[in-house]
């Protein structure tokens, strides 16, 4: 009888006697076929005298497949247990940018997919590890259910640039780019759903009151180390539109670039709408479209203050459009009449 058993990642490396390694390359899986058999493994081997598990990852990660760059994240410790005795090891993920040929080995080639093949050389452990893996890429569902419950709807009570829906794009967003840059799936949900979260505190420093907000937040302890919990306040810190600075991590720059969401046609509707309401002095069309004009020209202009920190194919093309209408004052003009 054979039984997988995961365990927590940070179990001393003295007690493992392997690495396996999860690969992706552009979004494919990166599996191995052996001379002479005709099933699929997850590359991977057994830890040598000398060696963290980590470079025993690495090297058997190149032995296995050839690849020369990669960033290599633990995922799990896990045990296969055989008659009564258990047997434990690492399982990373690698998602891999550069190849080199093939080392000669016992492997005959790698071939890259999209989903696993159902051919596998152990057919009772491997799927169990990319499934495992794939839970990695989802946020926890205790967490995800405390956010909703007690976060989320503080949003409901701010004006409409910072209400539920934008929130919920901010997460949609961040997870996209979470799953692009493969960081840590419930630091990228936390940060876009506590970036706002103070902002009934005043606009101008609702970046640093909600950066406290989070920080103070004692259930959160409950999932993150002392050390995320400052990394992510960090990144809320980080997320102001008007920041001439780079966000200090990755998590700012995703919180950042999803805060942006250009979109086009929505900014000019929001510009429109705020200064209908915001400057009900001014008499005419004429008035407000001058002001929207002016406003756009001044945050996404080519020399205006926005900045982008991942650039984003949304984001960049969105910035591209709202150009294009700045300097093509009839086109501007319709999109602005929609609004009156
Ligand atoms: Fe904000
Ligand atoms: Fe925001």
């Amino acid at each position: 009888m054979l039984k997988v058993n995961f365990y927590d990642k940070d179990i001393m490396d003295k007690a493992l006697k392997f690495a396996v390694i999860a690969a992706k390359h552009n979004r494919q899986w990166v599996l191995c076929k052996h001379r002479e058999r005709d099933t699929y493994e997850v590359p991977g081997g057994h830890w040598e005298n000398g060696e963290t598990i980590d470079e025993t990852a690495k090297r058997e990660l190149f032995e296995e497949t050839g690849a020369v760059a990669f960033t290599l994240k633990p995922i799990a410790v896990y045990g296969v247990e055989r008659d009564g005795s258990e047997t434990c090891g690492k399982l990373f993920f690698a998602d891999v940018t550069k190849f080199s040929e093939l080392p000669k080995s016992e492997i005959e080639k790698i071939e890259f997919f999209d989903s696993p093949p159902d051919n596998w050389t152990y057919p009772l452990i491997q799927p169990l590890l990319l499934k495992k893996l794939e839970s990695e890429f989802e946020v926890n569902g205790e967490l995800k259910e405390y956010i909703e419950k007690n976060i989320i709807p503080r949003y409901k009570s701010f004006d409409k640039a910072h209400d539920i829906s934008h929130v919920n794009t901010v997460i949609k967003n961040s997870m996209e780019y979470a799953e692009q840059y493969y960081v840590d799936f419930d630091m990228a949900y936390t940060v876009a759903a506590y970036h706002d979260a103070a902002m009934n505190e005043g606009r101008k420093e609702h970046h640093i009151n909600s950066a406290r907000f989070l920080r103070e937040d004692e259930s959160l302890r409950k999932w993150f180390t002392a050390e995320q919990i400052l990394k992510m306040s960090e990144a809320i810190e980080d997320h102001r539109a008007s920041s001439a600075n780079p966000p200090r991590g990755i998590y700012g720059a995703i919180v950042s670039e999803a805060d942006r969401d250009v979109d086009a046609e929505t900014i000019v509707y929001r510009v429109m709408e705020y200064s209908k309401v915001c400057f009900s002095e001014i008499p005419d069309f004429e008035g407000h479209y001058k002001r929207t004009k002016e406003h756009i020209e001044e945050k996404y202009g080519e020399n205006g203050y926005i900045k982008l920190w991942l650039n984003s194919e949304r984001n960049t093309n969105g910035l591209k459009k709202l150009r294009e209408w700045l300097k093509d004052d009839k086109a501007l003009r319709e999109e602005c009449e929609k609004y009156w």
